[in-house]
């Protein structure tokens, strides 16, 4: 969509007076109107080293999703304050897993005789009180792409017979844990938490290593098999560059996956002329076809399909935040509780902290 250009100037202008004061992040799946005036464009985990690593800026104002601006929020000082421009940019994954629904798992995991076995992972898409949950109880916070570091860590810290609680995502959980660990679809069980004990039995649980939370994305769900056959057998040499976050079976047929950042990276080391069907957010796609005209470069998908949290963060909302800091006024802070705070900065420090 093109921006509108009295928003674009007046952006510009609350940027230019904010100067050092302010820093803008943000995520690969923003819109164009706002990536325009981002300082560093990122995959989740980059953002979250970068928020950490600017303690001279006030204000940072996050152009992604609520989970994002809480953990920046959560890594960076009590002098700065961090501003996500939309209070309805949340995420329908990170949703998936309430704090609640994840303690009496907990508890249940305890009952069926288990839980000394289990180390809880979160992907980064969790609310801060999950990641403060994986903190107390010995966890890790992990990223698209980090996700095979973190699981291998966790696996180490109970003995052999170590079993992951991985939460919400079951199928970056499942594609780590059989595509790059080594572990069988037969040692990945599925809790549901609309199900009395996860709808699993003590002995699936006692058998099972992956203990894979029922939660999804549903922008990447949507990338299907059918979609990778039609294209392949209209493309010559097609190559197929998908998301870890899509289902096991797009992955297993995709040729390449990993985070955004490594969807970027692989893109621009591309040869000319070299096709790619791309399974991930548009915006991210569209930018990629729009600066890559040599390639020849599609979306995995038939249907125009954004990410609608992420969307919501759009050049009005933006210029919102940035001139009311020009008029002094933090609007739409992200603030989490000390005792949050505390306990999930253990498990994102244990992420920061890991090899690689
Ligand atoms: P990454 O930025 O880690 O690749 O995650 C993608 C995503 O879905 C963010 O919401
Ligand atoms: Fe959440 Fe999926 Fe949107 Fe990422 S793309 S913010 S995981 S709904």
């Amino acid at each position: 969509s093109a921006s509108d250009p009295d928003l674009v100037a007046r952006a510009e202008a609350a940027k230019e007076k904010l100067g050092d004061k302010v820093f803008v992040l943000g995520h690969h799946y923003q819109r164009d109107e706002v990536i325009q005036f981002a300082d560093v464009t990122g995959d989740s985990f980059k953002l979250a080293r970068d928020a950490a690593a600017r303690p001279a800026a006030e204000y940072i104002v996050f152009c992604g999703v609520h989970f994002m601006a809480e953990s920046a929020d959560i890594l960076t000082g009590p002098q700065q304050q961090v501003i996500l421009p939309d209070m309805a940019a949340g995420c329908s994954m990170a949703d998936m897993a309430r704090i609640a629904q994840v303690e009496k798992a907990w508890d249940a995991l305890a009952a069926a005789g288990v839980q000394d076995l289990v180390v809880p992972v979160t992907y980064m898409n969790s609310s801060a009180a999950i990641k403060a949950f994986c903190g107390r109880n010995g966890g890790v916070v992990c990223t698209s792409s980090n996700a095979e570091v973190a699981l291998d860590w966790a696996f180490q810290q109970k003995g052999v017979d170590t079993k992951v609680l991985f939460l919400p995502d079951q199928h970056l959980g499942r594609n780590t844990a059989v595509l790059k660990l080594g572990y069988s679809l037969d040692d990945c069980v599925v809790w549901n938490p609309h199900k009395p004990d996860g709808g699993l039995t003590p002995e699936e649980l006692a058998k099972a290593r992956v203990i894979l939370w029922k939660g999804h994305c549903s922008v990447h769900g949507r990338f299907t098999v059918d979609v990778i056959d039609d294209l392949r057998a209209k493309v010559p040499d097609l190559n197929v560059l998908v998301h870890p976050e899509c289902q096991h079976e797009v992955v297993l047929n995709a040729d390449f996956v990993g985070s955004t950042e490594y969807i970027i990276n692989t893109i621009e080391a591309a040869p000319p002329g070299s096709s790619w069907a791309i399974g991930t957010e548009l915006n991210l796609v569209q930018r990629l076809a729009n600066a890559h005209p040599d390639k020849n470069i599609m979306f995995l998908d038939r249907n125009v399909c954004y990410c609608s949290t992420m969307n919501r963060i759009d050049l009005p909302h933006f210029v919102w935040a940035m001139e009311s800091l020009v008029d002094g006024v933090v609007v739409n802070r992200i603030e989490v509780d000390p005792k949050t705070e505390a306990e999930a900065l253990v498990a994102l420090q244990r992420m920061l902290d890991l090899p690689g």
